[in-house]
């Protein structure tokens, strides 16, 4: 039970840099596009004015900033977790996220929402609106792949910060139209 438990919670540990760097760009958004306002030749906008230099640096500061805050947590963190689960090689493996493997996971989660956008405007979905499946996974596979010269964890707790980014982007958008914030609870 407290296993799977801390397995859960590695995963989100694992994955919050490439959140938090996916999450924080519309806090500085606005200024110049990444794209510089120009076409691609089919006539849309290469990326829109959705990504912008300004919000990639504030993706990068705050992702690699949560590195820095979970590399000074890790010491503290390790004997609480170790008094209820053993912790095993692949658990002090995650736990043990380094500055670099946040930096990473940033540089990968902001490209990976770039491409996102990329591919949404050559199949003609406006900037700001949603594609499912480039919005909310883009960006999380493109930081695990990122992060690979430095860390590759084990298949589980991929597998399971997956399901969680689906699960938290799921509960996200149903409060946002529980609140009234969003036409479609989705
Ligand atoms: N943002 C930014 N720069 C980035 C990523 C995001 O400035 N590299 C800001 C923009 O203000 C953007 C907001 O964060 O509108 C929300 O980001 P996101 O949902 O990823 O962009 P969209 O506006 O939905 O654009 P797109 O359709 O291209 O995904
Ligand atoms: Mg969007």
């Amino acid at each position: 039970m407290y296993e799977e438990l801390a397995i859960f919670e590695l995963s989100i540990w694992l994955g919050l840099s490439a959140w938090i760097a996916n999450a924080t760009p519309v806090l500085g958004g606005g200024g110049r596009p990444i794209d510089g306002g120009r076409n691609f030749r089919d006539g849309h906008r290469i990326l829109g004015n959705g990504k912008t230099v300004r919000g990639f640096i504030v993706g990068m500061v705050f992702g690699t900033l949560t590195g820095l805050g979970q590399f000074l947590a890790t010491p503290y963190l390790r004997p609480i977790l170790s008094m209820f689960v053993t912790i095993t090689p692949e658990m002090d493996y995650v736990l043990s996220i380094s500055i670099p493997v946040a930096f990473l996971m940033s540089l990968g989660a902001l490209i990976g929402d770039l491409i996102g956008s990329f591919i949404k405007r050559r199949v003609n979905v406006k900037s700001g609106d949603s594609s499912p499946f480039l919005d909310q996974m883009g960006f999380i596979i493109m930081a695990l792949i990122f992060a690979v010269p430095l860390m590759m964890p084990s298949p589980v707790f991929v597998m399971i910060l997956i399901l969680t980014t689906l699960g938290v982007h799921w509960l996200s958008n149903a409060a946002g139209y529980l609140l009234g914030l969003k036409k479609n609870p989705w």
